[in-house]
């Protein structure tokens, strides 16, 4: 079974992706994850709140320092400098890079311009096959027009762009005006990559307690809906590679996202829920799906059912909204 993929330029020995989690947090994450058979390991998301506060923690000993030595800056040459990143995060990322046989993506998750192209550069130096930009926004101010939003995401990524040579994935929200015309912009703007989507972790209220708990659980089939939605419509229409991301619980949703047309399925709950060594059982599922339905490669099943260029998509999607709901209505409430 010829599983091989590329994925944002990269040659991967399969289509399967540990997507951002506490699996990748470490080196021996990093190996588990690999000795369980995956393609490529996407690291732990550096912060942009982690790069900020410790940014400020240097220029607050900086600043100490200088009050008592005048020569005490050169004991925090990076404080002073661009690159006063998380040296931990990198130290990770180097030694992960270096222990695997397959590509290490680094992540950074942000939602401001901010310092992300630096970060990014460091990753590279580290070693990361690619970036991976995790902009998590909510643009909950009723001031900010969606214009704007979608150019913050394209001045993150020009920074970003601008300051590596490795392949730029961009992973983004699904709450757009019009998220195809957004996949074409950052298609157009340079994104190697797009992977579909952040998962909001939505906020839950707790009537008893009267608390807002954090949302934090961890994603079911049902979730992939959306991705899958998404991904058979920019599939074939853009350049930029396309990562599945949520909800893939079992081989059926790797199987599916593959016919939608991705170029890689990424997991994090299952691999949380049932252990690294289940993405041995993910890859086990597809092979044989695919040698019971005769297919030998991942290529010849990628896209099948993806809507056929040249479809008038918006036309499709209102189709088969409408006959879903007479379906459903004619099974539930009599003749539509
Ligand atoms: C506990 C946990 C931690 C996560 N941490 C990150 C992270 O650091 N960066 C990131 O981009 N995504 C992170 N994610 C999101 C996942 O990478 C993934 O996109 C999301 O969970 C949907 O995939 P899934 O349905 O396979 O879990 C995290 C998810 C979980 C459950």
């Amino acid at each position: 079974m010829k599983l091989s993929t590329r994925y944002l330029g990269l040659d991967l020995r399969n289509p399967l992706v540990a997507s951002a989690s506490p699996l990748s947090k470490t080196v021996d994450g990093v190996r588990h994850l690999a000795d369980a058979g995956v393609g490529a390991v996407v690291l732990y998301s550096l912060f942009e709140e982690q790069v900020r506060r410790e940014a400020e923690q240097n220029a607050r000993l900086a600043a100490a320092g200088t009050e008592s030595f005048a020569e005490s800056l050169s004991y925090f040459p990076d404080a002073a400098g661009a690159d006063y990143g998380p040296r931990r995060y990198l130290s990770v990322r180097e030694r992960a890079a270096g222990a695997v046989p397959v590509p290490v993506i680094g992540s950074i998750n942000g939602s401001t311009p901010g310092s992300w192209a630096g970060y990014a550069r460091s990753m590279q130096d580290c070693g990361a096959a690619a970036i991976e930009l995790n902009i998590y926004y909510l643009p909950g101010d009723p001031h900010i027009c969606g214009r704007d939003v979608e150019q913050r995401h394209l001045d993150i990524l020009a920074r970003v762009k601008d300051a590596v040579t490795v392949p730029v994935a961009v992973k983004l929200s699904p709450y757009f005006s019009a998220t195809a015309e957004m996949a074409r912009r950052l298609d157009l703007a340079g994104a190697d990559g797009l992977v579909l989507f952040n998962r909001f972790l939505q906020p839950d209220i707790d009537p008893e307690t009267l608390a807002v708990a954090p949302g934090t659980s961890l994603s079911r089939a049902a979730e992939a809906r959306l991705p899958l939605t998404w991904i058979t419509l920019l599939h074939g229409r853009i350049g930029a590679s396309l990562a599945a991301t949520t909800g893939v619980e079992g081989s059926t949703e790797l199987i599916k996202y593959l016919l939608a047309g991705a170029d890689v399925v990424m997991t994090a709950s299952a691999l949380l829920r049932h252990g690294p060594e289940y993405a041995a059982v993910l890859l086990d599922g597809l092979c044989e799906w695919m040698g019971r339905k005769g297919y030998t490669a991942v290529d010849d099943v990628r896209g099948l059912l993806a809507v056929p260029i040249g479809a008038d998509e918006a036309a499709r999607e209102r189709g088969d909204y409408v006959s879903a709901l007479r379906r459903a209505n004619s099974a539930d409430f009599g003749p539509w």
